[in-house]
Order: C-alpha cells, then structure tokens, then sequence
C-alpha cells in the first residue's frame, strides 16, 4: 500500500504498474488512451478507498501501512522507493517466516518495480506492501476500507485486494529461454492438434477419503476440482487432450500416487519445458486457488490459450 498524499496518485501508479504488464505491442497504442483505458480500470480496482476518501477520511498514514505489514507479513513483502532505490523487505535473509515457495515472486515484483522506475520515474517515498500468497487476503467489506490497499498477485468477487502483475511460473522455470529460438522451432503448421495442459490439482484439498469424488466429472464439482476433473477428461480423450499433473501441493500423503495410478499416469510427469508448450497449437489455462501464474507468460508464446475463468 501506498503512502500518498491523495488517492489520484494511488491509481496513477497503479496504472504504470498496468503499463509494465503490457506486451510491446500495446505500448505502441495512443498513449492518452492507453492511459485513460489504465485509469478506468485502477479506479475500478480500488473502489473501496475511494469511497473511503470520499467519505471524508483522511489519506493513509505510517501507521496504517505498518499495521497492514505487521498482519500479513508472512506472506507479503514490503517494497520502498528511497533515493531512487527500491528495497524489498520481506526476503528470507531477515524475516524465516515468509515461505520459501513465494520468494520468487517478491524477487518478479521487485525486478518489476525497479524497471517501472527506470522507465518512467516514480514518486521517492513509495512504500507498498505485496501479497505474494494465490490467494487475495481483504474481504470487500466496510473493514477494508479502513487499511490501505493490498497488492495482490490475484484478486476475485468478495475480496478488496488489488490485482497486481505476475508473469512468472513458466518463465522463472527458464529464465535463459529465448522466446524467438523456440517459436522458430515450431512453425503452427507443424504443432500438435491436441490441447496440452501440466500443473498441480489446486483448487481444492485432496485426502485419502475424498479425493477420488474430486476427479470425478460433474458440472457441479467442477468449479473447485476444475484441475482433476480435466486430467479426467484427459484420459477419456487422449486424442484430443493431454493434460496430466507433475506433482501436487494440496494432498496428503499417499494420495498422489493414488491419483496417478487412477489416472493412468506414468510415475514421473515432467514440468514442460519451453519447447514442450510451444510445440502445442492450444494450451489450457484453468485457475487453481486464484489464478494461473503462468498466464501472462503464456500469451506471449504464440499459442491458442483456452481459458476457462472458474
Ligand atoms: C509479522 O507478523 C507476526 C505475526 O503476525 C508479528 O508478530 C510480527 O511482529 C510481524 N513482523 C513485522 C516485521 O511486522
Ligand atoms: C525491514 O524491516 C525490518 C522490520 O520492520 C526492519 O527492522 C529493517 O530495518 C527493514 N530493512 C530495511 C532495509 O529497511
Ligand atoms: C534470441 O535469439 C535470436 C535468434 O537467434 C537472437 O537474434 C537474439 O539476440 C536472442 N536474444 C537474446 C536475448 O539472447
Ligand atoms: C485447504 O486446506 C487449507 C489448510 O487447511 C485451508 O486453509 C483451505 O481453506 C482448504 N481449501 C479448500 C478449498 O478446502
Ligand atoms: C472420470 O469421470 C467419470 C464421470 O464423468 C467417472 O465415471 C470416472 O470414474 C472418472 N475417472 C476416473 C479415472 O476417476
């Protein structure tokens, strides 16, 4: 969250955070609509302080950020622009409680921040706090309004986080890839027809009681164990759909192998590589807890996305 001195200069870095996230192509577009386009949608991403401001309150002190940090630090970092540097407190160095698994993405959002910077100048004395968990932590209630907005690496209905920028999963798995060596590799016509999908079954919990239910097709469950249900799909189609799971984060012993053996996997899935995706002409993209990390990356290899949202 920012200290600042009005909420117009909360949606204004807002939007160059929108700015960054876009693909080169866009940054070509007429920038006064561009950024009117990036103002709409900050506005509307932090409806709940503006009515906060509107009602008369006064803007965001120290205080109020340090308490946001203090609640949610282990699962978000705090970010500071001093002098021209950005800071990122929250790294494992000073604070063991923040999880190892989320480290990475504090690490995007700060390399994210500090070109945002060298692009486009941003206010010194910036001080934000990012939720790094796949899961937004403010409840859209009249609580809310009362702490300074959140970032977040995805928000959804019910929740006040701002939805902030993430392109990493896939990429941060090959950080040397070179998208064009790859692309050229795979003209269209020489890909494969089958929709691809790898990632973990989250969404959901998976215990050695309930699990089997999950992987079962039905529109009703489908929404929660959209995941399962597609590998499960998968195995009905093989003609049409690969979509299998290399490991999965959210079940309880023993399960996987259950799943696995159920799903007629074999024991090792491999996470795919660049190549493995980009010999595919459509790529499935099914949120887990919140959203796909791997999205963004996504859109930039030249594939057809089929995205299923909840
Ligand atoms: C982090 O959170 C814990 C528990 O919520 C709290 O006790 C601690 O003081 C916080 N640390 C910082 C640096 O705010
Ligand atoms: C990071 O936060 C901790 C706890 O609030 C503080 O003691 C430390 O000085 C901060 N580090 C930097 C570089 O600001
Ligand atoms: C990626 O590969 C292309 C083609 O070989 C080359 O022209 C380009 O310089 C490479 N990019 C980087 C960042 O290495
Ligand atoms: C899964 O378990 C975690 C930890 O017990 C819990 O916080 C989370 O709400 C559960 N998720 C679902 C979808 O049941
Ligand atoms: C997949 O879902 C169907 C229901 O559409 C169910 O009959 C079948 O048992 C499931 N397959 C597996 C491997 O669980």
């Amino acid at each position: 969250m920012f200290q600042t001195k009005d909420t117009s200069s909360t949606f204004i870095i807002f939007s160059l955070l929108l700015a960054a996230s876009l693909d080169q192509s866009y940054a070509a577009a007429p920038r006064k609509k561009l950024q009117a386009a990036l103002e709409r949608t900050a506005e509307s991403n932090l409806l709940p302080w503006t009515q906060r401001q509107q009602a008369g309150r006064s803007p965001f002190t120290t205080a109020d950020v340090d308490a946001m940090w203090a609640k949610h630090n282990r699962s978000a970092v705090r970010f500071f622009l001093r002098n021209g540097e950005w800071t990122m407190n929250g790294s494992a160095d000073w604070y063991p409680g923040l999880q190892r698994s989320l480290q990475g993405r504090g690490g995007e959002v700060h390399e994210l921040l500090i070109d945002l910077h060298a692009k486009m100048g941003l206010p010194d004395g910036l001080d934000l706090v990012w939720n790094l968990y796949d899961i937004p932590l403010i409840p859209a209630t009249s609580q809310a309004y009362q702490q300074p907005p959140l970032f977040s690496m995805c928000s959804r209905e019910g929740y006040a986080d701002v939805p902030g920028i993430s392109g990493g999963a896939f990429l941060f798995r090959f950080p040397t890839f070179n998208r064009s060596e790859v692309l050229a590799r795979h003209p269209w016509k020489t890909r494969s027809n089958k929709a691809f999908w790898r990632g973990s079954p989250t969404g959901g919990n998976f215990s050695l009681d309930t699990w089997r239910d999950h992987v079962t097709f039905h529109l009703d469950t489908w929404p929660q164990y959209r995941r399962p249900q597609l590998v499960n799909l998968s195995q009905q189609h093989p003609d049409l759909l690969d979509a299998k799971f290399p490991s999965c984060v959210q079940c309880a012993p023993g399960v996987f192998e259950q799943m696995q053996k159920q799903l007629g996997q074999p024991e090792k899935v491999e996470w795919p590589s660049p190549d493995d995706l980009m010999s595919h002409k459509y790529i499935v993209d099914l949120d887990g807890n919140g959203w796909t990390e791997r999205f963004l990356g996504q859109l930039a290899q030249q594939t057809a996305i089929l995205k299923r949202h909840r």
